[in-house]
């Protein structure tokens, strides 16, 4: 009588067991699918081989749940800008601000974030600082900003973030000179 109890006892354990990893494996399937859709979008555009004189437009958004629509930006060599950051949530600047800072390369991110943290006064973009190539203003939810700059004449890969506290590790892509 004990052995079969033990032995229900076992087979019990190792039915728990079984529901437990089936109902982990279907929530880590919805999780995945979950990140699937929520993905930033990856760029599809061509780039344009354009003339000198044309411009080249560019809109990114960032919204309230500290994201950018996009993580890469091509243009073509010393091609001409115009890059746009809209902010597309509600939450004001001191709470959810984003701007988009474009770095040179060979700049350690982490090291230029911890930099932008001191430079709460300055709207997180530390003064006198050589790693910036360029930046927007830090905009608060409705808000946008739109700068006008020539591209590198250096073919490469630039790390651009937003300087908020903390937002670089979500908000951040690459700015490909090609
Ligand atoms: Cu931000």
């Amino acid at each position: 009588m004990i052995l079969n109890v033990c032995n229900f006892m076992k087979n019990f354990k190792l039915f728990i067991i079984t529901v437990a990893s089936v109902l982990l494996l279907i929530s880590c399937a919805g999780d995945k699918k979950e990140k699937k859709n929520s993905s930033v979008e990856v760029e599809k555009e061509v780039v344009k081989k354009s003339s000198e004189n044309d411009v080249y437009k560019v809109v990114v958004t960032g919204d309230d749940f500290m994201k950018f629509n996009r993580n890469k930006i091509t243009v073509s060599v010393g091609q001409k800008i115009e890059l746009t950051l809209k902010h597309t949530g509600k939450l004001p600047k001191a709470a959810m601000g984003h701007n988009i800072v474009i770095l040179k390369q060979g700049t350690d991110v982490a090291t230029f974030a911890q930099k932008a943290i001191a430079a709460s006064e300055n709207d997180y973009i530390p003064e006198d600082d050589t790693d910036v190539i360029v930046n927007t203003k830090m905009l608060g939810g409705g808000e946008s900003d739109t700068i006008t700059f020539t591209a590198p004449t250096e073919k490469g890969e630039y790390d651009f973030i937003c300087s908020f506290p903390g937002h670089y590790a979500m908000m951040r892509g690459k700015f490909v000179v090609e």
